[in-house]
């Protein structure tokens, strides 16, 4: 059993899904001050029997829990909702995703063009797709930036997320607090004798709109992102122990539409709080509203932004923002 898995398989043991998160049963002593606990920081927020419900959560509660280091085994689900600031076209948004631009080809129904009996059929939308995602083409945005700060503040404990654009890591994210559960375009593979194939000539011939062949033996090349019916990527089992130890679930900027991802967002404790940032209600069978629930619907640019200036981080995220723009346009020259 791999390294990662055994640890995966002991740490369950010392958290086991029923217990609850340190915070939630025993004082916890953050940074030396006196001890917090869930529920004092929970009715400090908005007192006992006020004017709200004590287990109705709103966004300045999960600020103030975050404030108070209350939470801080942060796990974060994302979907390409939090990309399309960044100009890249999430998929079922009607009229603007992906999916509504496919009148002009061929394909059955639009989740085809990620299915590969479809794709060695026809591999020619896939490609015509994949051209908008060329690596260097499009910037990290604020919500990137947030979980990049998230990150900076010992807060994240993993980062699921369903983009294969790469700005995760673009925004400077570590790898290892990455999970990109339906791969990436960083390598590609020959879907006849399985050699890598390196990214210079896969993007070469993308852009010239033509299908990307092995070197070796003239065979597709696929990059690696996960299609329908592929398994996903072994790091994606980490979800084992990261969602039953974390203390805070923020789900942002997907339909919730696609399995196994989707029902990781059930993994988390009845106890930890789950904030939902999307332009709209999830109608997912895999999204069952729970009494610490907090749902922020609108623009997510506006929603993150939101819930930095209630943190208090929104200078911080101002330099930040700065200091890594100046750092990709050093890049660019
Ligand atoms: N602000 C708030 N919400 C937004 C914004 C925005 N600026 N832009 C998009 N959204 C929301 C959309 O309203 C939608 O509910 O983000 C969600 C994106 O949903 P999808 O387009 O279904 O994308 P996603 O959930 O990531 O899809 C999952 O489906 O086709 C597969 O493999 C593909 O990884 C993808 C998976
Ligand atoms: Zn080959």
């Amino acid at each position: 059993m791999a390294l990662w898995a055994r640890r995966a398989v002991r740490a369950l043991r010392l958290w086991g899904p029923g217990r609850e998160p340190a915070w939630a049963c025993r004082p916890r002593i953050a940074g030396g001050r006196t001890p917090i606990s869930f529920s004092a920081v929970v009715s400090s927020a908005f007192g006992n029997g006020g004017d709200r419900k004590k287990e109705k959560l709103f966004l300045q509660d999960i600020a103030e829990l975050i404030r108070a280091r209350a939470c801080q085994r942060v796990v974060v689900m994302a979907g390409a909702g939090i990309s399309t600031a960044s100009g890249i076209p999430d998929f079922r948004s009607p009229g603007s995703g992906f999916y509504s631009a496919l009148q002009h080809w061929d394909v059955p129904y639009p989740e085809a063009v990620f299915e590969l009996s479809f794709f060695f059929d026809n591999p020619r939308p896939f490609f015509s797709w994949a051209k908008n995602l060329r690596p260097g083409n499009f910037r990290p945005n604020a919500i990137h930036y947030f979980l990049r700060l998230l990150h900076d503040k010992g807060l994240l404990l993993r980062l699921y997320t369903q983009n294969i654009d790469g700005l995760e890591r673009a925004s400077g994210i570590p790898g290892s607090k990455l999970v990109e559960a339906h791969g990436s375009f960083a390598s590609a593979t020959c879907t006849v004798c399985g050699k890598p194939s390196p990214g210079e000539g896969f993007w070469a011939a993308v852009m010239e709109d033509r299908v990307p062949r092995c070197a070796a033996c003239t065979g597709v090349v696929k990059p690696d992102v996960v299609f329908f019916g592929e398994a996903l990527p072994e790091r994606f089992f980490l979800h084992m122990v990261d969602f039953p130890t974390a203390d805070l679930l923020l789900i942002l900027g997907t339909s919730l539409k696609v399995e196994p991802f989707a029902s990781l967002c059930e993994a988390v404790r009845s106890s930890v709080p789950r904030v939902l940032m999307n332009r709209e209600a999830v109608e997912s069978c895999a999204w069952r509203p729970r009494s610490r629930d907090v749902v922020q619907l609108g623009d997510l640019v506006d929603s993150v932004e939101r819930l930095v200036a209630l943190l208090g981080w929104t200078e911080e995220m101002k330099d930040l923002v700065q200091r890594e723009a100046a750092k990709l346009s050093g890049q660019d020259r």
